[in-house]
């Protein structure tokens, strides 16, 4: 398999699956990172492996369903295996920004239900301070623009709502809205996000502070696997 030619994001979305055993319950991320993943345990269930999985959206139900990975909801199934999911930023202790897909909440879900939560990403979303990446916060529609200044005062960034393509309001499969936010330096993460989810209107932000167990970190070349010390 090493010697097959792969970008970076392929090579950790198919190292990733060598964590999942038959019979588990797998958590399906979002991105263009997890995609390869679900690509790769979908060719390992034609290949006969039982699992079933929990998808983070709609567009990785989609993905599952079409390589035929039996899915489950929470109506059937309360804990997970594994989760896989992809990442903005990869920080010290394995502090993750996800979001950029949109997902954050019910990828934050899926990982929370989940024994084990394998992050996979390139190296480049490896870096030394959370905070480039904008990071997204999740809120209600409803008076989201005062929201948006409670937000900033936390975040210290001017939040901008994202915008779906057709020049609207994204909507997340939730129906919320997305605050993006160009923090600068994030310095102490787990504070910002409990001040963050104190807000009244935030539904969830993209900070993922003590939730990963692994990362999965690949260049076109070559793969890391780094264990959480928490
Ligand atoms: C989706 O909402 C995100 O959390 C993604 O997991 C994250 O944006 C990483 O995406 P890529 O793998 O496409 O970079």
């Amino acid at each position: 398999m090493m010697n097959e030619r792969m970008n970076a994001k392929q090579r950790a979305g198919f190292k990733a699956v060598e964590f999942v055993e038959d019979g588990m319950i797998v958590g399906l991320g979002t991105g263009s990172t997890a995609f390869w993943m679900v690509e790769r345990l979908g060719a390992r269930v034609r290949a006969g492996m039982r699992v079933r999985g929990v998808p983070t959206s709609r567009r990785t139900e989609e993905q599952a369903r079409s390589l035929g990975i039996p899915l489950v909801t929470f109506a059937e199934v309360q804990e997970l295996d594994l989760a896989i999911d992809g990442a903005d930023e990869i920080g010290p202790g394995l502090a993750l920004i996800k979001g950029g897909g949109g997902a954050l909440l019910r990828e934050k879900l899926v990982a929370a239900a989940a024994r084990r939560f394998v992050v996979v990403a390139d190296a480049g979303k490896k870096v030394e301070v959370l905070g480039k990446f904008p990071l997204p916060v999740e809120v209600v529609p409803f008076a989201w623009e005062v929201t948006a200044r409670r937000v900033a005062a936390v975040t210290s960034a001017e939040p901008i709502v994202r915008r779906a393509d057709d020049g609207g309001i994204y909507a997340t499969d939730n129906g919320n809205y997305i605050l993006d936010c160009r923090c600068g330096e994030i310095r102490d993460a787990e504070r910002m996000e409990r001040e963050l989810k104190m807000l009244t209107g935030v539904v969830e932000c993209g900070l993922f502070v003590g939730v990963a167990d692994l990362a999965v970190v690949a260049t076109d070349d070559d793969v890391e696997v780094i264990i959480s010390q928490k």
